[in-house]
């Protein structure tokens, strides 16, 4: 009998430089799935692997002066090591350079060209190396920045071949409809939706300015072209599989989820389906994004050399421990902030207080009153709606981990925990065995082991090493059949003689890590610090490149209506117009030294790019610049009068 297929996959990482968490994250989410999934008995194929065409891999080796494949060798090599040095339990690592993945590309375009997908014309517009991305010239900002990093785009005038992504807006609009549960977390489906519903534009998928990619297959007889870097990658979900070689393994197509972080939601919703529609191919089950990890509240860069490197997170803090850390912090779909005060309060309280103590109270519970045995015989008989309750909880996880909800998860798996460590306290062992009450102390020691077993056999796809350890303890084994009879089923322990083992979550009083290292020397030489950076970071304020002062955008803005927002003492509410269709609405705390009347038609500065907020109950779309110290707030104003609108840089 065939067994249901399970085909989870993370993006494939840039080769441009060395793991950072962000990429440990995503890797250690689809581990948990493929671990879970093994565990419940599924037929279960994990891919992951490295993306290393283009031509930011091609400049990013030519700035090392190494050769493309030389220095793309190195870094994939990085990344394996990694993974295989954290035990990730992948069953393919793929790399775009591999013959069959390129073999299967060319396999594709062929495809989509006879199927009329493909056509040839001239692209004009602005590409940024950085994001692999082509821009329209009304998406940039100031007519050159990249919209999504705010590094310069090059400007592109080339021949190039299309993808009609055009003909898929329909179709991908009634798939999104269709298939509500296709892009998790369900926000982020909408923004999917807009981006969609606002038009397609075909799209372009070969360069001929660079070399470093897959060349079109040999009948279309056009050398000067290689493919676009994110058709060639996009493709490697089904390369891996044997699609365009062998189809070994397609069967396990279509994936049961993609993992991939909230910035590469685009290629993966859009492009991604629209390529497998044109390939007559199923689509993936979910499209999973999660959000992103910052360093101390600031985000991550290369640039800013504050990247945290997670093997020395794992080294200093433990794997499992980092694991666990990385997938209860943050909702899934939200961004988290890594710090070590964060991750040592998470292992203290979460894992050392509630899991480990449990272990030791159990280990010296038997020790003490039953030379290390434990007897389930009379759990039920003394303890049933404990059972009942853990069973219930137990019942309500499967589905949350599939609907990504991962940190519910882990919450929901700590109520047995918080039902066992409630037990000993309520029922007291010590106090049972001075009333003579062994057999129900007895009882107790079997409730406590069994609530430990099943919830390791749970927490064993997050936390493998760990829980491998506390089954031996208890002697037995964490696998299929433990998780059908254990952890699914209601079945107790087997008389044991408990193993002694060492504290699994010794107290961490000091952060383990010093400063943690930048990844790149050539970043350490970037920090180093100017007499002018010294004297600003002396006031406490951190320097930014000016690549990160574009993406403020800043503009000036007339006041056309201003009134008293009712109720607030600080509040007013204004319609500034900076230039676009309809006035912006800003909510501004400006009412103690501003009235509504001093505002109305004056101009001001707005930071146009904000998220919108709401304040009390009220949306606001910018913000407006102030200066205020001890003798109050004054207005940052345009010293003449400027067009609404004019950006301000
Ligand atoms: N090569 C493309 C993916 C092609 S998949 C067909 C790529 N590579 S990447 O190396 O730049 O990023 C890989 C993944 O790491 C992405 O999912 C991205 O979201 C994730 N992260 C990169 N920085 C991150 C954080 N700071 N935090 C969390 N994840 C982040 O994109």
């Amino acid at each position: 009998m065939s067994c249901e297929k399970a085909y989870i996959t993370t993006p494939i990482y840039y080769v441009n430089d060395i793991a950072h968490i962000g990429h440990a994250y995503t890797t250690i989410i689809a581990d948990t799935l493929a671990r879970y999934s093994r565990l419940s008995g599924l037929d279960t194929y994990f891919l992951t692997g490295t993306d290393e065409h283009g031509q930011k891999i091609e400049e990013a080796a030519k700035a090392r002066g190494k050769s493309t494949q030389v220095y793309a060798d190195e870094i994939s090599a990085t990344f394996k090591n990694l993974w295989d040095d954290f035990d990730i339990s992948y069953d393919k690592f793929i790399r775009t350079t591999d013959a069959d993945h390129m073999k299967g590309v060319q396999k594709a375009f062929s495809t989509m060209h006879k199927n009329g997908d493909i056509y040839k014309d001239t692209y004009k517009g602005h590409y940024c190396i950085s994001c692999e991305t082509f821009f329209p010239s009304i998406q940039l900002v100031d007519d050159e920045f990249c919209p999504e990093c705010g590094k310069s785009t090059t400007v592109v005038e080339e021949e190039s071949y299309f993808f009609r992504l055009s003909n898929y807006q329909d179709k991908l609009l009634q798939y999104y409809e269709e298939h509500p549960d296709f892009i998790l977390p369900r926000s982020k489906r909408n923004e999917v939706i807009r981006f969609v519903e606002g038009g397609l534009t075909d799209l372009s998928i070969t360069r001929t300015s660079f070399d470093w990619g897959v060349k079109l297959p040999e009948d279309l007889n056009d050398p000067k072209h290689v493919m676009y870097v994110w058709l060639d990658a996009l493709m490697n979900y089904v390369t891996a599989l044997g699609y365009g070689t062998d189809d070994a393994n397609m069967d396990y197509w279509p994936a049961r989820v993609q993992l991939i972080g909230k910035d590469i939601l685009r290629f993966h919703a859009i492009y991604w389906p629209a390529f497998l529609m044109s390939l007559d191919l199923p689509l993936p089950k979910h499209i999973a994004a999660h959000g992103w990890w910052t360093r101390d509240g600031e985000k991550m860069s290369k640039s800013k050399g504050n990247v945290v490197n997670p093997r020395e997170v794992a080294d200093a803090y433990g794997l499992d421990n980092f694991r666990y850390f990385m997938l209860r912090e943050v909702p899934f779909g939200g961004d988290g902030d890594f710090s070590q005060k964060a991750l040592i309060d998470r292992i203290n309280s979460d894992l050392g207080n509630d899991l480990g103590n449990l272990l030791n109270r159990v280990i010296g519970m038997s020790g003490k009153y039953f030379e290390g045995k434990v007897d389930s015989s009379n759990v039920a008989k003394y303890y049933q709606s404990e059972l009942d309750e853990v069973h219930a909880s137990l019942d309500k996880l499967e589905p949350l981990l599939f609907e990504m909800q991962i940190h519910r998860y882990l919450e929901e798996l700590w109520r047995p925990l918080t039902v066992a460590n409630k037990a000993i306290d309520m029922y007291q062992p010590w106090t049972l065995m001075k009333e003579g009450k062994e057999e129900e102390a007895m009882a107790l020691n079997g409730l406590i082991s069994a609530i430990l077993a099943k919830v390791s056999v749970m927490l064993y796809p997050v936390m493998p090493e760990v829980c491998t350890k506390i089954s031996n303890a208890l002697h037995f084994t964490i696998d299929n059949e433990s998780w059908k009879t254990l952890a699914k089923g209601t079945d107790l322990l087997a008389p044991f003689t408990l193993e002694k083992i060492d504290p699994l979550f010794p107290r961490i009083e000091e952060p383990r890590l010093e400063q943690m290292e930048p990844v790149d020397k050539k970043v350490e030489e970037k920090k180093k610090k100017t007499k002018v950076a010294e004297a600003v970071e002396a006031e406490g304020i951190a320097l930014i490149g000016i690549d990160q002062f574009f993406q403020t955008s800043l503009k000036v803005g007339t006041v056309v209506q201003a009134e008293e927002v009712p109720k607030s003492k600080k509040l007013l509410l204004l319609q500034v117009d900076v230039g676009e269709a309809e006035p912006r609405q800003v909510v501004a705390g400006i009412k103690e030294w501003y009235s509504a009347e001093d505002m109305l038609n004056t101009q001001v500065c707005v930071v146009a790019n904000l998220k919108p907020a709401k304040l009390m109950g009220l949306l606001s779309q910018g913000m407006l610049l102030a200066a205020k110290d001890e003798n109050g707030l004054c207005m940052i104003r345009p010293e003449k009068p400027k067009t609404a609108g004019t950006p301000i840089g």
